[in-house]
């Protein structure tokens, strides 16, 4: 039902205008009076002038980080196609009110309120840093939502956009930590490592089914990433479901340790999603050495086709990570990995040599049971 607007009653007041000129910031709350019980709220409408435009979008910020910001309310605001998906998040008082004023909006209309919850804390927050971020449905692959939003079934659409909020937090903490500067002034030798996470899309549809799939996800990448941070890697990509990792040192050991870690993680990841078919889900690491320079793009290109082939390796053998001789030969003698002889020699299906760790998680599954587990994922 479309609600008119009438004017504000509800004591939740747009700031002063100096306070406008903040719209663009999403740092963490500074000045809060800590009242105890907070609130979450989801809900879900609709855009009530069809398509959602830049505009709309852009007038519904300029208001509300300011007032968020000022109210001590955080959240994320998700566009997709003609529907608003919104989460937000704050002392029970403030977002009460908020929700009021947001239910009496003449821009939305079909108002569905999807999910309300009390929390005592603040570190229980789920969009700590965000007044209110905006994130476009549009860019993640949304087709099955959209489709299914058409109807406008907004719980079907609710399950599939919460499976989807774990991509767009999974890719946006990967963009948070690009921010890390690489600082490649002159031409040096980087270990490089590709990591390609098999069956990624499959695996997501089939996440949203699963109670607390989508958090154990982001939680999975947010490990990753501190894990990456720990060894001095730099992560500086993120394509489809690949990462691309450079590690400055002169030793590729730091390189080989994230590999293991990362297969050890998601071998965690997976035993906590518990589902059998989950074993579908794993990495494709391809590492190599290569002179770098940040200014000459072709180099990483040309080292990217070099990674790519390594990873086309592993997809062609048991194991999940494949590296080539530069690395190996760069492998200290006296390195746990050499003297306990971890490093295996394989002959890729090009009869190119190549080596990988020994490792149990390293091991895939075989090719038979693969088909078997993903047939089952269909
Ligand atoms: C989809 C949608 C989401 C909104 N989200 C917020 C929000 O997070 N915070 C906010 O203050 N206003 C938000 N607004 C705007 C409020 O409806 C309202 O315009 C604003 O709180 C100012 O209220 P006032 O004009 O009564 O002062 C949103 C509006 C729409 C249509």
């Amino acid at each position: 039902m479309k609600k008119s607007r009438g004017s504000s009653n509800s004591g939740l007041r747009s700031p002063e205008p100096g306070l406008e000129q903040k719209a663009s910031s999403s740092k963490a709350p500074t000045q809060k009076p800590q009242p105890n019980v907070m609130m979450r709220i989801h809900y879900a409408s609709r855009n009530t002038s069809g398509y959602i435009t830049e505009q709309t979008k852009e007038s519904i910020l300029r208001v509300a980080v300011p007032m968020n910001e000022k109210f001590n309310i955080t959240g994320v605001l998700i566009c997709v196609k003609d529907m608003f998906f919104q989460i937000i998040e704050g002392p029970k008082q403030h977002l009460e009110m908020l929700f009021e004023n947001i239910m009496r909006d003449p821009r939305h209309c079909n108002i569905t309120k999807l999910d309300s919850t009390l929390f005592q804390d603040e570190a229980e927050r789920m969009f700590p840093a965000w007044y209110m971020k905006q994130l476009d449905g549009m860019s993640w692959s949304s087709d099955d939502l959209t489709s299914r939003a058409g109807k406008f079934k907004v719980q079907d659409a609710y399950c599939a956009l919460k499976n989807m909020i774990a991509t767009v937090l999974a890719s946006e903490y990967l963009k948070q930590a690009s921010s890390y500067n690489i600082s490649m002034s002159k031409e040096d030798a980087y270990y490089v490592m590709m990591v390609d996470f098999m069956h990624y899309k499959k695996f997501l549809y089939h996440l949203h089914q699963i109670e607390g799939g989508y958090q154990l996800l982001v939680k999975f990448v947010g490990n990753m990433l501190e894990m990456i941070k720990r060894h001095d890697g730099k992560h500086i990509m993120l394509m489809e479901s690949s990462i691309l990792i450079l590690f400055e040192k002169d030793i590729p050991d730091h390189a080989l340790s994230v590999a293991v870690k990362l297969l050890e993680n998601l071998d965690s990841f997976r035993k906590n999603v518990n589902r059998e078919e989950m074993e579908a889900f794993y990495c494709n690491i391809g590492i190599t050495k290569a002179l770098l320079n940040y200014k000459k793009l072709t180099s990483l290109n040309n080292c990217i086709s070099k990674v790519s082939r390594l990873q086309n390796a592993a997809d062609s053998c048991a194991y999940c990570v494949v590296f080539d001789e530069c690395v190996f030969d760069s492998v200290g003698l006296n390195s746990a990995w050499k003297s306990q002889n971890l490093l295996k020699k394989i002959v890729t299906e090009e009869e190119e040599v190549a080596f990988t760790i020994v490792n149990d998680k390293n091991i895939k599954v075989s090719k038979e049971e693969m088909m078997e587990l993903l047939n089952r994922l269909h």
